[in-house]
């Protein structure tokens, strides 16, 4: 039987999806179109698919936008992928204020252009007091980092006493990582048909659902979506328990 264009009723829909929007730079050649042609559809589908999770009653989205590791790119393409960050957020501000939607990052921002960052800037402002959405952009993101940041803010903290030296509780270093208060995803989707998670949450995810898709990002839509969530709401999140203690039929 297809998937349901929309998830169900019975569907337990994710709070937070998590996704690695990868693919464009091939959707572009198949097409015989520059790359930066992909980036540019790229930009649709996040448009696209912030629509498709606030009708679905996703609370956060996640973008991996821009890795740490994506500066090894040719010049001009990394100068492309920031010029169209810059519009897509100026662009985008009215929408933002009009649905309520917080603008969050995750990254060293700060090495960003400085355009890119003023941007940011202006629409994190906009829109921080909004709290029925949170859409967060991992920009200039890589996990090795974070973890490297968020030891140095630990160790100051503890340093200034703010800590107490006998805390060894996941929950108060966690809060040193970029996303801070911001709860752990429970989906993470990876489009274009790669399998692995190019340094993108690797601790936030720890118990996250998984769901790798062929589709290519500027090919992915709301459909794609209502797959994805389909097949999260399939699975048993067990967190180290049986399947019989979380209510599961495989009882021995
Ligand atoms: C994802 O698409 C966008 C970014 C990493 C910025 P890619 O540009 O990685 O597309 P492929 O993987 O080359 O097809
Ligand atoms: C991961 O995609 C980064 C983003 C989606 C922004 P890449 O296309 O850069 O990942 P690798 O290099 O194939 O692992
Ligand atoms: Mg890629």
């Amino acid at each position: 039987m297809a998937e349901p264009a929309v998830p169900h009723a019975t569907h337990q829909v994710p709070a937070h999806i998590a996704i690695i929007m990868d693919g464009n730079g091939r959707w572009a050649q198949q097409r015989g179109l520059p790359r930066i042609e992909g980036h540019r559809r790229g930009v649709e589908t996040v448009r696209r698919i912030i629509d498709a999770t606030r009708e679905f009653g996703v609370r956060m989205l996640t973008l991996y936008a821009f890795s740490a590791e994506n500066w090894r790119r040719p010049q001009d393409e990394v100068g492309a992928l920031m010029r169209l960050l810059e519009l897509y957020l100026k662009r985008e501000l009215k929408t933002f204020v009009k649905n309520r939607i917080q603008l969050r990052t995750i990254g060293r921002t700060h090495e960003l252009p400085p355009g890119a960052q003023r941007q940011l800037a202006r629409t994190i402002k906009a829109t921080r007091d909004f709290s029925d959405y949170t859409l967060t952009l991992a920009l200039n993101y890589g996990s090795r980092s974070e973890v490297v940041d968020a030891a140095h803010s630990y160790a100051a903290a503890l340093a200034a006493g703010e800590i107490s030296p006998s805390d060894r509780s996941w929950e108060s270093f966690s809060r040193h990582l970029y996303t801070g208060d911001l709860p752990d995803p429970d989906l993470v989707i990876r489009t274009s048909g790669e399998t692995r998670l190019s340094n993108f949450l690797l601790l936030q995810a720890a118990y996250a659902e998984f769901v790798f898709t062929p589709v290519l990002w500027p090919d992915f839509g709301r459909d794609d979506l209502a797959q994805a969530i389909a097949e999260y709401s399939r699975r048993e999140r067990r967190y180290g328990k049986t399947s019989a203690q979380c209510g599961g039929s495989d009882e021995q």
